[in-house]
């Protein structure tokens, strides 16, 4: 009884740890979507300039500070194609662009002459349509993935969950046109960790950001120890791993505060002694996980 225990608990850890260094994979597939009623001919108008926005924004991800471009290919209307594409927050330049790269291969073949398609990586997404896809949020499709492992506490577990993804979704919403991007690490047991991370497109505003984001909040697992929520406008996940790298979304030292408060303002908190601000958005690396962990 007793070794049986021990197999089955080694056994993912063992891949745990095989997995936690490698960075190199190639990224995640997840799903993709056409709806298969918006076709193009072979060799038209449309497919030339789809051909010219994957090239674009292809290009666009191996210089992206933010993770996030979008384009626009052609000059009218019917045969115009909008597309754009979003990087996992935590991820470096390189690692951007080979997903934007390999979803411009695989959403060809997998939505072959389609006017409208969206492909969904852990790492990125990747969309394109006849109509401009700037600052409209989108919710279908709704794709969602649980960790394959129970919680043994599930009251205790959804009760810190709901907190850190209230916490974490705020912490994405104040990213302004840059990232919108928010991870945060929270004691679940003396020796668990709950990791999450909430990402939307930095196009959307405030409102529907929160919106979209709200909408992945509550499909949270019930008694999972993982799960992960993308639409082609945010991205939920939370693990009792670590799974992003926390270090490359370390927020910078807040600014001092301004001098003069500006008029109107409410009363100006007082001078804070030098604490460090709430642990909320520091993070500490322990290791980094490739996202298609064996936990799957
Ligand atoms: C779209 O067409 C492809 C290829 O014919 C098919 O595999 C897929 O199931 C279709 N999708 C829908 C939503 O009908
Ligand atoms: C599309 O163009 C290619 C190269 O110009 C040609 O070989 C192919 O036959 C064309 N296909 C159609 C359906 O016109
Ligand atoms: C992205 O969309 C915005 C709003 O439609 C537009 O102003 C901007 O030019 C677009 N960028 C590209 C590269 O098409
Ligand atoms: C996009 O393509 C569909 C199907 O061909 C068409 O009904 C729709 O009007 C197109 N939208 C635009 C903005 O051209
Ligand atoms: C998780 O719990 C469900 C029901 O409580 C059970 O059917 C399932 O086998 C469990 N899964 C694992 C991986 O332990
Ligand atoms: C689960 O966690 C709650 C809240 O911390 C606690 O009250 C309860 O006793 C725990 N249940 C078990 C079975 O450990
Ligand atoms: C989390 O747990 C660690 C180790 O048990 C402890 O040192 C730390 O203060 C805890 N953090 C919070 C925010 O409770
Ligand atoms: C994590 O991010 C930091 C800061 O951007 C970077 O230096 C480091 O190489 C990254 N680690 C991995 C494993 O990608």
């Amino acid at each position: 009884m007793k070794s049986c225990f021990a197999v089955s608990l080694s056994l993912p850890f063992f891949f745990f740890f095989l997995k936690t260094f490698s960075t190199e994979d190639a990224p995640e597939y997840l799903y993709h979507r056409c709806p298969n009623t918006t076709f193009f001919a072979p060799n038209s108008t449309y497919q030339s300039n789809l051909n010219t926005l994957l090239s674009s924004l292809s290009s666009a991800s191996t210089n992206s500070a933010v993770g996030f471009a979008n384009a626009t290919a052609g000059q009218n209307p019917p045969n115009r194609a909008y597309g754009l594409f979003l990087c996992r927050g935590d991820l470096d330049m390189a690692r951007c662009s080979d997903c934007v790269a390999t979803g411009k291969q695989e959403i060809l073949q997998k939505c072959p002459n389609q006017r409208v398609s969206v492909i969904l990586y852990d790492e990125c997404i990747l969309r394109y349509s006849n109509q401009s896809l700037f600052s409209v949020m989108e919710q279908e499709p709704f794709f969602t993935l649980s960790n394959i492992w129970n919680i043994t506490n599930s009251t205790k577990f959804m009760d810190v969950l709901l907190e850190t993804m209230r916490e974490v979704t705020a912490g994405a919403l104040a990213g302004g046109s840059g990232k919108k991007v928010a991870a945060m690490e929270e004691n679940f047991t003396s020796s668990q960790k709950l990791y999450a991370l909430v990402q939307c497109t930095p196009d959307l505003t405030a409102w529907d950001c929160n919106t979209c984001l709200q909408l992945g909040n509550s499909h949270l697992f019930q008694g999972k120890r993982g799960g992960r929520v993308l639409t082609p406008s945010c991205y939920v996940r939370y693990e009792l791993y670590p799974f992003y790298n926390a270090s490359a979304l370390a927020m910078p030292a807040r600014p001092p505060l301004s001098p003069a408060p500006p008029l109107l303002a409410p009363a100006p908190p007082p001078p804070a002694p030098m604490t460090q601000p709430r642990g909320t958005f520091v993070f500490v690396l322990l290791v980094f996980l490739r996202a298609n962990s064996p936990f799957y």
